[in-house]
Parts: C-alpha cells; structure tokens; sequence
C-alpha cells in the first residue's frame, strides 16, 4: 500500500515535471534551454525525497487535480489540526502567457501565473470548520494580542500576509507598513490600536539572534502570546554546516523551554509558537553563483535533517509547531518562485490562515 503511494506520486512528479518540460518546448518549438533541465532534474529528485520523507496522499477534489497534499507528521493531539495542514494549489497560467518570449527563463514567467488555494470540500474539514479568516475575523481574534515574528525575508513575507490581513492590501497605512518593513536588515513595529494589536518584526537571520531574542523576554519577563520563528538560509549560504546548524538549534530549544517551561503541554495560556520551515529551493533558479554552489539538494535536506535532530520542533517533543513551508511550496511548485529561494505571497498567505486555524483549534481542546 505504502509503497503502490510511494510510486503513484513518483509517477505524478514524474508526470508533472514533464508536464512542464513539454509546455515549455510547446512553447519555443525548440531544444530545453540549460534551466529547464536543470529545474526537470530538480522536480524527480525532489519528487523521489519527498516521496521519502512525507506521506504522500492525493486530494479527492477535482478542481485540484494538479495538487498533492502532503503532512509531514501526524498530530495525536486533534484530528482536526492534522487537517489544517492539508490545502491544495491550483497555479494556472493567465491569457497573457500564449505571448510570453520564451527565450527568457522560467523566474520571467512568474507574474503570468495566478495562484489559489483552499483546503478540500470535504465533510470532515467542514466539522472542524476550518476557514479562512476574513480580516474582521482575524480583528477580533487578535484583538489585544502581542505578536513576535522573528527571523529571515521569509519570516518578513509572512509579517507582510498578516499586515496585508489585519490592514487591508490597499490601505494607505499598508503602502507605508509595507515601505518600512521592507527597509533592508531592519526591524519593523506596528501598534494596531483599533484592535490593541502590537506586532514586532525582528530582523534575525542567524539562530543565534532568535535565541538572544528569547533571552531577553527572559529577562525582561514580558513576552508574546503568538511567536514565530524561523532562520537558516543565511547560515546554509554562509556556513553551510549542518552539524552546526543543529547545535544552534539545540540552543534556541534550550532557551525557550527555559523561557515557556509550560508550553510543551498545550493549556490555553500558554503563548503559541511556531516555526517557519525552509522552502524548497530550486538550485537551477538561484540568482547567483555561490547560491547555487552552497544551497544544493543534498545540503537542503542535511539542513532538513538537523532541525528534525534538534528536536526543537513538537512532533519531535519540542516547543514548537510547524508551520510547513516546505510542503506549501512544494506543492505550490516552481511557478510560485521568482528566484528559487522566495516565494509569491500567496504561500504565506496560506501559511498565516493555517496559523490563525491551529490556534483556535489548540484552544478548541481546554
Ligand atoms: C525575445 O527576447 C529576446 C531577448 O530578450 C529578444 O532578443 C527577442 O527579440 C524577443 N523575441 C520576441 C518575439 O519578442
Ligand atoms: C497576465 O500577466 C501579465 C504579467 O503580469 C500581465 O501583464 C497581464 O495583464 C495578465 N493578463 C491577464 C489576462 O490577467
Ligand atoms: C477589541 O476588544 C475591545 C475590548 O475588549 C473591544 O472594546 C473592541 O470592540 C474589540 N475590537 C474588535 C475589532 O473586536
Ligand atoms: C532589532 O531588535 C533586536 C531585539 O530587540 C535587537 O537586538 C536588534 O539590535 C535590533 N536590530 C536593529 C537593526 O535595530
Ligand atoms: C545576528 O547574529 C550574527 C552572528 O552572531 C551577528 O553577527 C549579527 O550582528 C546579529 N544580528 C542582529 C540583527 O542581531
Ligand atoms: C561544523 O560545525 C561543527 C560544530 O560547530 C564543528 O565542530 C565542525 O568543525 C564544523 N565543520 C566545518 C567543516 O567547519
Ligand atoms: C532570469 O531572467 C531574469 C530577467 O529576465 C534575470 O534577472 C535572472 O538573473 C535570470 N535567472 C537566471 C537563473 O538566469
């Protein structure tokens, strides 16, 4: 059984690569140009990885056909958080592509894709009511909360989504929190005082800058009710060693059970956190050389490997939930990129509405 899935999404990456490949030569009309191969070389062996390390199982809606929904883990606590993890993609390409210069490379084609999720119709995800929060849902949810997100450009975009959610996309406020969050390497705060909602975004690309973090709430004795986290790209770019990546991880874990000695055990009081997952990294997209040259597959998945021997994360006895922007991404696919490494918005979108989901499912239970 296990292996006939194994194969039946080996197959549908297989397919799906080729899919690819196929429109792309539909396209030109002529040979694979050096990313193309690159990026179908790319799809098997992350197809046959993922096939390795996450049970694959396919959406029963038809209107996703071209989605696989992965979980990482099973989640004794509810059946209905197990859920909240399993959306679905639909990346279509717009009108416009029939025009699209196929001479350029596939981050060109980016903004000619549109790109919608949703968890399936299915009766069970209907019992748990699973939703997507409209911004006056998320309003009252949040109101009077503290928000830490801290971390990369990844822990930015998700920052983004929940502005984006809280303020409205077109606001005028949103044009200058976007500006100002946006300013390179900095911190960013906003007070939301229709709602008494104060969010923090602290700049923290190394594990070591989490961990000072959670030190200083420590010593200040004040700390968030939401937090999330997540930080490894600079360290795979810039140290690329695994081992050392799981030690810093080792020691953030360290600092926040010291910190939230409680939050093992799920009680409504107890602050929600989270870890934001490493995308998937598409080698032949990076835009440089030494990307390329440090961040392969094989030191993605020795950096995948470190943080699940950190144990820093809860279905490995941690203080923290995964928030999987790897199986977000992976099935969200290499349309949903421009360079690789940084995804649409739309992927923390999702991430943001699987957050909201699990907190008040966590609640739900005390
Ligand atoms: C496609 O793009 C290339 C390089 O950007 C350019 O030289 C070529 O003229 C373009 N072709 C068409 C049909 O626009
Ligand atoms: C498709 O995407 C391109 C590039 O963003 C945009 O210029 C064009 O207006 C879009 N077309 C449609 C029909 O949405
Ligand atoms: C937030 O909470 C305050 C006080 O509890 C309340 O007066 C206010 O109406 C709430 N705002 C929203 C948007 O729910
Ligand atoms: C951002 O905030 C953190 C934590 O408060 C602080 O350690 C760091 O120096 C700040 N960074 C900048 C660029 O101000
Ligand atoms: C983050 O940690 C690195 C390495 O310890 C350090 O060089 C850098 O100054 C820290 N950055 C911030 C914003 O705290
Ligand atoms: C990697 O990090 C470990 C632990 O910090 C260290 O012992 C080891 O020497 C490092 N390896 C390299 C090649 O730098
Ligand atoms: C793809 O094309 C864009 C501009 O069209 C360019 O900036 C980028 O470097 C190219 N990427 C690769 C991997 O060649």
């Amino acid at each position: 059984m296990v292996m006939a899935m194994m194969l039946g999404a080996v197959l549908l990456g297989v397919a799906a690569a080729c899919a690819v490949v196929l429109v792309s030569r539909g396209m030109t009309g002529s040979h694979l140009s050096r990313n193309h191969v690159l990026f179908f070389s790319g799809a098997i062996f992350i197809t046959l990885v993922v096939c390795v390390h996450l049970t694959p199982s396919f959406s029963s809606v038809s209107d996703y056909v071209t989605s696989v929904s992965t979980v990482a883990v099973f989640d004794r606590r509810s059946p209905c958080l197990n859920l909240v993890n399993r959306i679905s993609w639909a990346v279509t390409p717009n009108n416009s592509l029939i025009n699209f210069n196929a001479t350029k490379n596939l981050s060109s084609s980016f903004d000619y894709y549109e790109r919608h999720w949703d968890w399936p119709k299915t009766q069970k995800v209907k019992a748990c009511r699973i939703r997507k929060f409209s911004k006056p849902d998320a309003s009252r949810f949040l109101n009077g909360s503290w928000v830490v997100i801290a971390g990369d450009s990844q822990a930015r975009l998700f920052t983004l989504s929940l502005l984006n959610l809280i303020l409205g996309p077109e606001s005028q406020r949103m044009d200058s929190a976007r500006t100002a969050l946006f300013k390179r390497h900095s911190n960013y705060s906003i007070s939301v005082n229709e709602i008494g909602m104060k969010l923090d975004f602290v700049w923290a690309p190394y594990v070591l800058n989490l961990t000072h973090l959670v030190a200083d709430f420590k010593d200040k004795k004040s700390y968030p009710g939401v937090m999330v986290m997540g930080a490894g790209l600079w360290h795979m770019l810039h140290l690329n060693n695994a081992s050392d990546y799981e030690s810093v991880l080792r020691t953030l874990k360290g600092s926040v059970v010291s910190l939230f000695p409680f939050s093992t055990e799920l009680a409504s009081k107890s602050p929600h956190l989270f870890w934001l997952g490493f995308p998937v990294l598409i080698n032949g997209m990076l835009n440089s050389h030494d990307k390329r040259q440090q961040m392969s597959d094989a030191v993605w998945h020795a950096y995948d490997r470190a943080l699940s021997e950190s144990r820093l994360l809860r279905q490995t006895g941690g203080p923290l939930d995964l928030l999987d922007i790897p199986a977000l991404t992976w099935n969200c696919g290499a349309h949903c990129t421009y360079d690789g490494m940084h995804y649409d918005i739309a992927i923390y979108e999702a991430a943001l509405q699987i957050m909201l989901n699990f907190i008040i499912k966590s609640r739900q239970r005390h």
